[in-house]
């Protein structure tokens, strides 16, 4: 397995290739089997890569979304990952309710987090302790090399066995609820979307520090032998040696 890094001469040229390959990964998965499945990140940066997804000429029968984290407000608060993915992916491309596994964050964070895991289980008919395989993993990365909702010092960061948990955010005085990075790691590919001069130190740092996934959990998937795609604007990569 391998770690590219792909480095794009603005944000939206960084989306269109990650939507390219993202897109490639699915077709792949939906030529061997019926079913493939993409868990998707949140923020603003995915906005870009959800329109280069909806505006593709895909056929998203058979493709199940699922997210990396969720906030903790309802489904249609701007806060929302879900809401951002629905107003530009799922919405434009079509994606039909029973395709979509929504994070109930309405709910308690710990309610929300486990009747994730149990819709999760029975999709993948996951065995007692066994962790579910996504073909395709969207992920970004916040100026402090936070990845999903694992914040550096997140002690979940060490966690390989569970699915997804409730996380308490102390610099966000937030609660989320995240997968957890067992399912980070096993999922078939990754792909890192970070756009931004605000982020470059924390890309920098990613690739040159040493691995220490709890100060930097945007490593996660760096040293695993996994297959990572890191996708990246001048702007982010601009301290790494070129
Ligand atoms: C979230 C995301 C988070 C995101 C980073 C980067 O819920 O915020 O899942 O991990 O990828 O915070 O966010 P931006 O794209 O807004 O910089």
């Amino acid at each position: 397995m391998s770690v590219q890094r792909h480095i794009l001469e603005d944000a939206e040229a960084a989306a269109e290739a990650c939507a390219n390959y993202v897109l490639g990964v699915l077709e792949e998965a939906l030529a061997a089997r019926s079913q493939a499945t993409i868990a998707l990140s949140g923020g603003s940066t995915p906005k870009l890569l959800f329109g280069h997804l909806a505006a593709a000429n895909f056929k998203w029968a058979g493709v199940h979304v699922f997210w990396v984290d969720e906030r903790p407000v309802p489904p249609d608060d701007d806060r929302s990952n879900y809401k951002l993915a629905a107003e530009t992916l799922i919405g434009p491309a079509g994606i039909p309710r029973q395709q979509v596994h929504r994070i109930r964050a309405e709910l308690h964070p710990a309610a929300a987090a486990e009747m994730y895991v149990d819709e999760i289980r029975t999709f993948f008919k996951l065995l007692p302790n066994e962790l579910p395989r996504f073909d395709v993993i969207h992920r970004g990365m916040g100026a402090d090399a936070h990845t999903a909702s694992l914040f550096p010092a997140q002690p979940l960061i060490g966690d390989r066995e569970k699915i997804a948990a409730p996380v308490q955010v102390e610099k966000l005085q937030q609660w989320r609820i995240t997968l957890l990075p067992g399912v980070l790691l096993a999922a078939y590919h990754t792909a890192v979307l970070v756009a931004g001069d605000d982020k470059a130190p924390a890309v920098q740092s990613v690739f040159e520090e040493p691995y220490d996934p709890k100060k930097y959990p945007a490593q996660l998937g760096l040293r695993d032998g996994k297959e990572v795609e890191w996708f990246l604007d001048e702007g982010a990569a601009k301290l790494l040696p070129r």
